[in-house]
């Protein structure tokens, strides 16, 4: 199992090209099964999740070809004229639970499917009780039997207005890709509002679909009876890019972020950074992260978009075990997301948790120690606290971090900081 060596008392100072977005890149892909004349799209992050990806499209009969270009991105041609496989694998999507990301399509351009249940992971149980519920609302019958979801619409999905209990990304996106083909008007309520919602619904309408309201918390979409071949780029990665903001943070250094509209993707994260400890300054495409002169401590509680996004809130603990003074983090969206406190508390950090809420005592340094990724998000948390480490830290798993981060040693090479990994 690979490992990564961090060394201590570094100092980020430098710019980094942020790379298309993991959670675009993945609804993205399973989009293309909705047209017979196949999609191409742009700014693909070459990650191991988009290789898994690539694979399940391949197990349905989709011809994924994959040109490399030389700013970190892939291009990837889908042709999609001769898909033959209706069956998601277990050996796959325990891997990847977006691999549930084919049940809408699927179910809307061939009427029927059957996907493996994705199972849990470390953060959570992560259920797909609403994005089944949604589907049997379009007049899907839905099955579950042996670990897989048997989903079939003999006559076509319908239209239908649902109302989501609660706001699910990946929910909102199977149910958005069962609606662009489906007969008559769909209304989806409480739909998820993050920017990779708006990235997928600019995407289905350039292929045809007729979709309105995306980024609010009501999409409509009228069906149309096939979609068409389009040329997509994914949207710029704003998890990636906060990221490496409280790199810069945590070494008291900065950082230019290369590659989009920051600002918009990252309003609630942005506001409570300057709070803490970044000063944000607008440079061309992109965003430069200075370090203000001091960690703040903050409180805060991740929540669906435009609020504070769960899939930085790892990182950003790392960053408030070196505040000065007593921070208090709310996960409200995943249940098990403080695997990293066990971890940071090897390296000298002062954190207690109760139930959804961890309280992080600022300390006056962290040192360096062997620590173990325990997701995605937490892998990287655990870098960034052996930045500012005293003395150096072996991240062991790192397969977590080449999950949602491509070339990241190159990128730290990029804003002077050095890592090695070690086979
Ligand atoms: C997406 O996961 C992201 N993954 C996650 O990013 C991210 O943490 C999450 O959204 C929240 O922003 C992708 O986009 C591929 P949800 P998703 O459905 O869609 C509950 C990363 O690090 N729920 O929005 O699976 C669920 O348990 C990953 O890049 C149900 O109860 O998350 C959770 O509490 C980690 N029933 C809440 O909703 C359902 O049917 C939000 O989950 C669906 C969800």
């Amino acid at each position: 199992m690979e490992k990564i060596r961090v060394y201590g008392g570094q100092r980020v100072n430098g710019s980094v090209q942020i790379s298309g977005a993991k959670n675009s890149a993945l609804p993205l892909l399973t989009a293309s099964i909705l047209s017979e004349e196949g999609l191409t799209l742009r700014n693909v992050p070459p990650l191991s999740d988009v290789s898994t990806m690539l694979s399940l499209l391949e197990t349905l009969g989709v011809e994924c070809s994959v040109s490399s270009n030389k700013d970190y991105s892939e291009t990837v041609i889908c042709k999609t004229d001769s898909i033959n496989n209706f069956t998601a694998p277990y050996a796959i999507v325990k891997k990847m639970r977006a691999s549930i990301l084919v049940l809408g399509p699927l179910l809307a351009r061939y009427g029927h499917c059957s996907v493996s249940l994705p199972g849990g992971c470390a953060i959570g149980v992560r259920p797909i009780d609403l994005h089944l519920k949604g589907l049997k609302a379009m007049g899907a019958q839905v099955d579950l039997r042996d670990g897989y979801v048997y989903a079939e619409a003999k006559s076509g999905l319908k239209g239908a207005e649902f109302e989501f209990p609660i706001s699910t990304v990946t929910g909102t996106e199977n149910l958005l890709m069962a609606a662009v083909m489906a007969d008559g008007e769909t209304v989806l309520k409480n739909a998820a509002r993050e920017p990779e919602i708006v990235d997928l619904a600019n995407c289905l309408i350039k292929m045809g679909a007729k979709i309105e309201g995306q980024g609010t918390s009501e999409i409509r979409v009228v069906g149309v009876p096939r979609l068409h071949r389009a040329e997509h780029s994914v949207l710029v990665d704003r998890i990636e890019a906060g990221t490496y903001a409280i790199a810069a943070a945590i070494t008291k250094g900065q950082v230019d972020l290369i590659g989009g509209d920051f600002r918009k993707l990252l309003p609630t994260f942005i506001e409570k950074m300057e709070e803490c400890s970044l000063i944000f300054e607008d440079i061309p495409n992109g965003l430069r992260a200075k370090y203000a002169g001091e960690i703040r401590p903050i409180d805060f509680r991740t929540a669906p978009f435009p609020d504070f996004p769960t899939d930085l809130q790892a990182q950003t603990m790392a960053l408030l075990c070196l505040a000065s003074g007593r921070s208090v983090i709310d996960e409200t969206v995943w249940e098990n997301r403080f695997m990293h406190v066990a971890e940071l508390a090897r390296m000298g950090a002062n954190i207690s948790v109760s139930g959804s809420q961890a309280t992080v005592h600022g300390v006056d340094h962290l040192v360096g120690a062997p620590v173990m990724a325990t997701d995605l998000r937490a892998s990287f948390s655990l870098v960034l606290a052996g930045l500012a480490a005293e003395g150096d830290t072996v991240v062991d798993r790192v397969y977590h971090l080449d999950r949602g981060y491509c070339f990241a040693e190159k990128k730290l090479a990029d804003c002077g900081v050095r890592v090695d990994r070690i086979k």
